[in-house]
């Protein structure tokens, strides 16, 4: 281990309560938020229904709150109708129209000011076009974008009419972009000709149409945002640009009510198997949780500036950019760029320029930026900063540390807050006006959250330190409804163990003498690169699509700035290279995941074997795999293995 791994490891002892700078600027009451937790311990369901009344705009208020009649698919407030860009955008109208909803910084540095009355008139525009287009409620759309103003435009319109978007990341690839417009069946792509990320063009428009000369059959028009201006080819009859066909639209758009069950959302992310998940998300549950999170979380109040950094490809721009902020009338920052350009102090330099208050993003970026030395962040005025956020990993105390002392100028608390695409929105996370932090620690379960951590056999663990399945023993309102089109996997992969009761994360945690919750890592074939969720069999699919590749096996391998990086193990369909070393098909098999799955996916290091180490039935030892990519001594037993010899060669020794 280098030392700068073993610093980075090192544990933080000392506690955080919320600085008196952060509880002058708080507006949330403590005592108030202390009270949600009694109300909700004394009755869950009528807890979460109270909030649902205050939070939302009903166009039908619901008379049930929680139907568990055909669990594990929970319906929650099933006979309400809403709209969820109703709640975001028509009810800021009123007092707050000329707020300004969305501050844009494009990746050459314009800067674009769109307020709450100039977003509901785009947002209305593009749903009539979307309309116009042939989309009716329940209708499926991918949404393939930069992260740029559009795209939350795009989101919001879909949700005006009820049609259920699919936003899939730019960074995928053609295959990937076309497993999922079939999965959906998606009968309308929205892209743009391209993206602009750190003075490179992604091409975006390309890409679509490499998916769609896959198949794709659903698929009856793009609409293509103008965005690069570079050449792309278009398809007549297919293919339509976003200005020409909001052409003679109309500014008014009525919101179609939908009920609280209705789809808002389907993400894709990745599991056990080689195949992504559609993670289906409802209107009214989702909407809830967004919004209450901004509040115990975020403390969100009326003059933030509220940037969080992650892309809307993921789960945390569709809370924490689509919905949660615009639903809270918020100001929010989006950033088409990467942080490092045209420097390391890009982030920094926006939260000055922007006035940032709140500002949320992944321990990747933040390690990063801590290792691009601390002169840089020193050179700006971060005072409007009050608090800090992190999410998608573990972050290490050397980075929480940073975090807290050269960005937040010890003033500002950090919420390390615990959730997933499943989840919707935060779970076990500090409420900061009141929550003493602890370097590493995701810290308590928010009210109405029913988070625990049981042994093999549903138990409960109670002894401090010790781990276990982390569990949520509850339904909560913005929880996943299923997998889109699976029910079965659903249930077999949230709910196989405990006789159902219980719903499974996936994580392993500890909680320590305090209660507070310590998240230990994946229980199943699942990495965390960077705070992406990338699953390992997906990975090996990929590399074994590859003509020369007979058998692949993948794993995590511990690492600095991306907490997680993907390290395969190649076997050959011919001679292994000399030495195991082959720079050339290495470059290319890395450039194949990159058009199989995505940039984010491809290994950072391939290692070439005559064969996998197996026990005698055949099965892959992943623990040993792991091990020897951590470069750790092996210290198990490993006279099983139908292969003994293989290991020097998987070690790079021989
Ligand atoms: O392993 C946990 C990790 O990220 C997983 C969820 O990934 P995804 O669905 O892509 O959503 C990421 C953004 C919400 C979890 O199962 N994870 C997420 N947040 C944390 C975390 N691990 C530790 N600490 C966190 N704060």
């Amino acid at each position: 281990m280098s030392e700068d791994n073993i610093e980075s490891t090192l544990h933080e002892d000392r506690h955080f309560p919320p600085s008196a700078d952060f509880i002058r600027t708080a507006s949330t009451n403590a005592d108030k938020l202390a009270s949600l937790y009694t109300q909700a311990e004394q009755n869950n369901t009528e807890f979460w229904a109270d909030q649902a009344r205050t939070e939302i705009d009903w166009q039908t208020p619901f008379s049930t709150t929680l139907d568990s009649s055909n669990a594990p698919f929970f319906r929650w407030f099933p006979d309400g109708k809403l709209n969820v860009s109703y709640n975001c955008l028509d009810r800021q109208l009123e007092h707050n129209a000329d707020k300004t909803a969305i501050i844009f910084e494009a990746d050459n540095g314009d800067v674009e000011y769109i307020s709450y009355r100039e977003l509901h008139r785009r947002v209305c525009v593009f749903a009539n076009t979307l309309k116009a287009q042939g989309i009716e409620q329940g209708d499926r759309v991918i949404i393939y974008m930069p992260m740029i103003a559009e795209a939350v435009i795009a989101m919001q319109a879909c949700a005006r009419i009820g049609a259920i978007h699919s936003v899939v990341f730019g960074g995928f690839s053609s295959s990937s972009l076309k497993d999922r417009i079939e999965d959906t069946q998606a009968k309308l792509v929205i892209t743009a000709d391209g993206g602009n990320r750190g003075g490179r063009i992604i091409e975006l428009k390309a890409t679509t149409d490499g998916a769609l000369e896959q198949g794709c059959d659903s698929i009856n028009s793009v609409i293509v945002l103008q965005r690069t201006a570079h050449d792309i080819s278009m398809q007549s009859g297919r293919d339509i640009w976003w200005h020409d066909a909001e052409q003679g639209q109309s500014e008014q758009c009525e919101p179609t009510w939908v009920d609280a069950t209705h789809p808002l959302f389907i993400l894709y992310t990745s599991g056990s198997t080689g195949k992504p998940k559609g993670i289906q998300h409802s209107s009214g549950g989702y909407l809830l949780n967004a919004i209450t999170t901004m509040r115990w979380v975020f403390d969100i109040n009326d003059s933030d500036v509220f940037w969080c950094t992650a892309d809307v490809g993921w789960i945390t721009g569709h809370t924490y950019v689509a919905y949660g902020p615009l639903a809270t009338g918020s100001t929010i920052v989006i950033f088409e760029g990467v942080p490092t350009y045209p420097d390391a102090g890009r982030f920094w330099d926006m939260c000055q320029r922007h006035c940032v208050s709140i500002f949320y993003t992944a321990p990747t970026a933040i390690r990063a930026l801590m290792k691009a030395g601390d002169e840089i962040p020193n050179k700006y005025d971060l005072s409007q900063l009050r608090l800090l956020g992190t999410v998608g990993e573990p972050i290490n105390p050397k980075a929480w540390m940073w975090y807290h002392t050269v960005i937040g100028k010890e003033k500002c608390p950090i919420v390390d807050t615990w959730w997933q695409t499943e989840t919707g929105a935060h779970m076990v996370a500090p409420m900061p006006v009141t929550t003493i932090t602890k370097p590493g620690s995701c810290t308590r379960a928010l009210p109405g959250i029913d988070a625990s951590i049981v042994n093999d056999d549903g138990d409960e663990i109670t002894k401090a330190n010790q781990g276990g399945y982390l569990v949520i023993r509850q339904p909560w309102p913005s929880m996943i409804q299923t997998v889109w089109g699976d029910d079965q996997r659903y249930k077999d992969t949230y709910w196989p163990m405990f006789d159902g009761k219980y719903y499974l994360a996936g994580d392993s945690a500890r909680r320590d003498e305090e209660g507070y919750f310590w998240i230990m890592g994946r229980i199943d074939d699942v990495l965390n690169v960077s705070g992406h969720r990338l699953g390992t069999m997906e990975i090996e699919s990929a590399i074994v699509s590859h003509p020369q590749v007979a058998e692949a096996a993948v794993v995590g391998q511990p690492h600095d700035i991306k907490g997680e990086a993907v390290f395969a193990y190649v076997v050959l369909k011919g001679e292994r290279p000399a030495g195991g070393v082959d720079d050339t098909l290495t470059q290319e098999l890395r450039a194949w995941v990159g058009e199989q799955i995505g940039a984010i996916a491809k290994p950072d290091d391939i290692r070439y074997a005559d064969n996998l180490p197996k026990t005698r039935s055949g099965k892959i030892m992943r623990r040993l795999l792991r091990t020897i990519a951590k470069g750790e001594e092996i210290t198990s037993d490993t006279s099983t293995l139908e292969n003994e010899s293989i290991l020097p060669q998987l070690q790079g020794k021989a």
